[in-house]
């Protein structure tokens, strides 16, 4: 199973840090096959790569180009040199808040796998789009952007389950999954709302092959619970 910590804009260099030391502390001597990833802010990449024992690290996002005037970017290259060897691409708040579109997603996914990163691409409904029965479309037209490279990692994260404390039922994820699947072979992971009163049941379910947590994994404690929840 995948358990991955998307902190988003949190935690300095100190804090993640110290967050670093907690959760080595819990997983010393657990025998875990599973594969841990955090997504720590660019500035505290290298410093928690240093860190982490057998965790690894990503980015939160990339820009396409290697290397030119694209203020405010960071390249592939950079990310990789950070430590990272994972890289998040197309999180609906980058969608959203900052117009990542479709064919932004499709670029940076193509990049990333030219850099030896491993592409987690988020996809998902707003809760309009579910509302109006439209969630399999959507589904399908993000699908179709996607690089069928056997390195990729799909996260479905619903809109409106993501950061709003109610995760989707057994039977949407279940859905959407199996969908998804069919489609592309990839390992699919759930995200939205999960945390260690939900995970337990939410990573029992067909076609779940692991989290993409935002809120509850700030909590190194936390984390380690929903880690520990996966049968
Ligand atoms: P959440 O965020 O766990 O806080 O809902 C998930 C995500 O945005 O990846």
């Amino acid at each position: 199973m995948f358990f991955m910590a998307n902190w988003k804009m949190n935690k300095t260099i100190g804090e993640s840090e110290s967050y670093a030391e907690r959760i080595n502390e819990l997983l010393e001597g657990e025998e875990t096959k599973h594969t841990i990833v955090i997504f720590p802010p660019f500035t505290a990449l290298r410093s928690l790569s240093e860190h982490l024992k057998g965790i690894s690290v990503g980015a939160q996002d990339i820009y396409y180009e290697e290397s030119g005037a694209f203020t405010g970017e960071i390249s592939p290259i950079m990310v990789r040199e950070a430590g990272a060897s994972y890289v998040i691409i197309g999180h609906s708040e980058r969608r959203r808040l900052f117009g990542e579109t479709n064919e932004s997603v499709q670029k940076k996914a193509l990049s990333a796998l030219k850099h030896g990163l491993t592409p987690v691409i988020c996809i998902g409904e707003s809760l309009r789009e579910r509302e109006a029965g439209r969630t399999i479309n959507i589904i399908k037209e993000q699908l179709g952007y996607i690089p069928k490279d056997k390195k990729v990692i799909i996260a479905y994260e619903p809109l409106w389950a993501i950061g709003t404390g109610r995760s989707a039922s057994s039977e949407e994820i279940e859905e959407v999954h199996r969908f998804i699947k069919g489609i592309i072979d990839a390992p699919v992971l759930y995200g939205g709302s999960v945390n260690s009163r939900n995970s337990g049941e939410i990573l029992g379910i067909e076609g779940v092959d692991g989290a993409l947590i935002g809120g509850a994994s700030l909590d190194a404690d936390e984390f380690f619970s929903i880690i520990k929840s996966a049968k």
